[in-house]
């Protein structure tokens, strides 16, 4: 028997006790709440990294921001659902200077996370065309995209990216397209949970398929400007961040504040409608909404009974965050710069003890070093590997659960450990490799 950093005991009796089937295809907060009960019952720390959230104090200026808002009492009374204007002219100016694409104030809605912003789109995606009902997910993706679907009764389709890098993307999306019912399609970029970042050609080819074939690209820029291979941070000059809305006017992007801006708490979020888009009329809405706009029922038929709108104040601290971006005078790229470094030590850490990359390039080039890294060992599925390395006291989730082909994978998030915790990190992998010999 083994000696683990944390007793095999401990683990199987709170494995047990979760009740969960397998650990290796819990979801990401059945994980977190098994690793706190161990935690809690062993009295060690663990090398946590299962969960995305920032691990950096929020932009300062946006909590000001929002005291100042509130002092003031917008507590009392309801935001515009389509969002306060200054929050719609700042995101507007942010998507002209950082993406350097034009979209009307109108269509740049604050929603409640982007997570609400992809729940909107999904639901009224589903409904623009009577004939076609299905989401394709370019994959892998975020779980909880897929749990909107089930609960709002839409089917989708996906692959896995893996293999139709480049050039080879095209006939796999076409092939999807040429079905005839695909309305829709979403894709993270940088990518949750593989970090790979789609190259300016794959964008093009995502773009001109879109007007091909008339389907809506979701482009969620969860981790907007994070791919740190290129300098993203300097309002109206370039680089900027790569977009499909360089390639389509058929799109809807969700920008999250909660990365960029390590705002994740007041649960605020940017969806920003294409102009044409926004413009469009789809005749079939009238089977669910009193006319047939697009942009028209974003606002008044679907936000609104979703949650009238999104919290006033939080408005007030996005406002806040995106002017000072906008004028320059905050540097948000600078703050997560963090998340890159200490993926390039912790990459290191696993490459150096039998570990390997699985998502590992960007067509010809190396993926960059962000907020996500995919890992595995030889000789292990994901699930397996994951389920073991509880037993060192790291934890993470199986890429089986994002719809990774690439069933060997475990996505490590970066966030969370501090760089005083590498130490045992390193320990923790050693003594791993060592109890697992590479045959
Ligand atoms: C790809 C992706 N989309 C959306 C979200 C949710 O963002 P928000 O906190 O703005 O709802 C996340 C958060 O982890 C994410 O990784």
């Amino acid at each position: 028997m083994i000696s683990t950093p944390i007793p095999a005991e401990i683990v199987q009796q709170k494995i047990l006790e979760s009740g969960l089937p397998s650990i290796g295809n819990a979801s990401i907060r059945e994980i977190k709440k098994l690793v706190d009960n161990i935690e809690t019952a062993s009295g060690q720390k663990f090398i946590r990294m299962e969960m995305g959230i920032p691990g950096l104090p929020p932009a300062q200026i946006g909590v000001d921001g929002q005291i100042e808002a509130l002092r003031k009492g917008v507590a009392a009374i309801y935001p515009d659902i389509h969002g306060i204007p200054m929050v719609k002219n700042e995101i507007s100016r942010f998507v002209k200077l950082f993406m350097n694409i034009d979209v009307n104030p109108e269509g740049c809605l604050p929603t409640v996370g982007s997570m609400q912003g992809g729940f909107a789109s999904f639901l009224m995606l589903g409904r623009i065309l009577k004939d076609r009902d299905t989401t394709l997910f370019i994959d892998p993706g975020f779980p909880v995209h897929k749990q909107q679907h089930k609960v709002l009764n839409i089917k989708f389709e996906s692959f896995d990216v893996y293999n139709y890098r480049g050039e080879k993307l095209r006939e796999k999306l076409e092939s999807f397209f040429k079905k005839g019912n695909i309305h829709s399609v979403l894709y993270s970029n940088p990518n949750n949970p593989s970090w790979i970042c789609f190259t300016e050609k794959e964008l093009q080819i995502i773009g001109e398929l879109a007007n091909k074939y008339q389907v809506v690209i979701m482009e969620d820029l969860a981790y907007f400007g994070m791919d740190f291979r290129n300098d993203y941070s300097k309002p109206g000059q370039p680089p900027y961040q790569p977009s499909v809305a360089n390639y389509t006017d058929n799109y809807i992007l969700f920008i999250s504040s909660s990365k960029a801006f390590s705002y994740a708490g007041e649960r605020i979020g940017m969806m920003v409608i294409a102009d044409k888009l926004f413009k469009s009329h789809f005749p079939d809405l009238k089977r669910f909404y009193s006319n047939d706009l697009f942009g028209y029922n974003m606002i008044f038929g679907t936000l609104y009974p979703l949650s009238s709108g999104t919290s006033h104040s939080a408005q007030y601290g996005l406002t806040a965050i995106l002017k000072a971006a906008n004028d320059g005078k905050f540097d948000f790229v600078e703050i997560v710069k963090e998340y890159g470094e200490k993926a390039h030590i912790m990459k290191k850490l696993f490459t150096e003890n039998g570990f390997e990359i699985v998502y590992d390039m960007d067509e010809d080039k190396p993926i960059a070093d962000g907020f996500y890294f995919t890992y595995s060992y030889p000789g292990f599925t994901g699930i397996e590997l994951l389920e073991k390395m509880i037993y060192y006291g790291i934890s993470a989730i199986s890429l089986d659960i994002t719809g990774s082909e690439r069933h060997e994978g475990i996505r490590a998030c970066t966030s969370l450990i501090q760089r005083n915790q590498f130490e045992v990190l390193e320990q923790r992998l050693k003594q791993f490799h060592i109890d697992h010999p590479i045959k």
